[in-house]
């Protein structure tokens, strides 16, 4: 009884992979390796002690799903195969529409014709748009996305919900993110953007290392503590972690769930600058720059539906996400 993880090669998947492994898991991983590398892979084999089955195939085909699914007895799957670059998906909505809801829908016909009706869907804080409230629960709704990046996810948790309501077989665990950073402490895997990243800690490490002179700061006049953004940064390990619960959730057969994941705290653009300086004894160069088109002042969520039914809880701060970025970045300055 195995569990799929498409896009299991990426930032999320990989760290998801080790924990699952590590607590004795089944798990399969297919990606198509458009922002991915093989590469941590087997590192996560390397971690794990563990061999890794997994394929080249994209969500996008059905053949390549009904091979996946006719050669194993996949049970679970978790859906991180996404593209997930905001300022692209604007420029691109068709290709964000097309793979992100067009390759879920054909993943879930798979699914259900193999009889696999249990879902976890990587969703992400992007939904609740500009938050009615602060903390945000999961019962804030959810509101105008400002990217084609943010609608596909808004409706891919739209469509998970409307095919469990009509086929109360399925289970679904919607897990809506906020920003994962950090890195495994062993440094071996890691966020690998292509290009210039566009999230911030990305940003910072490149920085750190010396391919960028400075960070941009988008905007110091936002109404928070220094005038900065404030996010609810979570490490990636954690967020790994939550996965495992997840998992352990959908076998209680919940229907639909949907959870917020995230620490709890806001940081702000500068902490998380001053942070990194701290712990890792190296400067950052910065300048204000204009607000960024569509960000928000603050979002950080109340992780509290996410301890009391999936008994999770980060454990990891500030400073760790800091420290293990910067471990991941400056061991593997070219990435994978
Ligand atoms: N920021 C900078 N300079 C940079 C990059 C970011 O100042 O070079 C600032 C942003 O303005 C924001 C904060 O850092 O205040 C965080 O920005 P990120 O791009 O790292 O993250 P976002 O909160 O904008 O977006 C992230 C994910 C999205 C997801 C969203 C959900 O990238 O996929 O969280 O809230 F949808």
């Amino acid at each position: 009884m195995a569990i799929l993880l498409t896009g299991g090669a990426g930032f999320i998947g990989s760290h998801t992979l080790v924990e699952l492994l590590n607590d004795g898991y089944d798990a399969i991983v297919m990606d198509n390796f458009s922002n991915a590398s093989p590469e941590a892979l087997s590192r996560v084999e390397e971690l794990t002690g563990k061999s890794v089955k997994w394929y080249k195939a994209d969500i996008q085909s059905r053949e390549d799903l009904e091979k996946i699914f006719g050669e194993n007895d996949i049970h679970e799957v978790i859906n991180f195969a996404s593209l997930k670059a905001v300022g692209e998906s604007v420029e691109k909505p068709w290709e964000y529409y097309n793979n992100n809801i067009g390759g879920t829908l054909t993943l879930l016909d798979v699914m259900r014709k193999h009889g696999a009706k249990n879902f976890v869907f990587s969703s992400s804080a992007t939904v609740y748009g500009d938050p009615a409230e602060i903390p945000i629960t999961e019962s804030c709704p959810k509101g105008t996305c400002t990217n084609p990046y943010g609608w596909t996810k808004w409706m891919q948790e739209q469509i998970l919900l409307d095919m469990q309501k009509a086929d109360p077989e399925w289970n679904v665990v919607i897990l809506r993110y906020f920003n994962p950073i950090g890195a495994h402490p062993s440094g071996r895997i890691g966020e690998n953007p292509s290009g210039r990243p566009n999230n911030l800690m990305p940003f910072i490490t490149q920085v750190a290392v010396g391919k960028l002179p400075e960070l941009g700061v988008f905007g110091d006049d936002y109404d928070t503590p220094d005038g900065t953004g404030v996010r609810d940064y979570l490490h990636v390990v954690d967020l790994a972690k939550a996965h495992v619960k997840a998992i352990d959730k959908l076998r209680e057969k919940p229907g639909a769930f949907i959870c917020n994941l995230g620490t709890g705290h806001g940081y702000s653009v500068l902490d998380l600058v001053k942070t990194f300086e701290k712990v890792n004894g190296i400067k950052i160069p910065y300048s204000i720059k204009p607000r960024r088109q569509g960000d928000i002042a603050s979002c950080y969520c109340s992780p509290a539906l996410a301890e009391k039914e999936l008994h999770w809880v980060a454990e990891k701060g500030i400073e760790d996400m800091c420290r293990d970025s910067w471990n991941w970045q400056k061991n593997n300055p070219e990435g994978y």
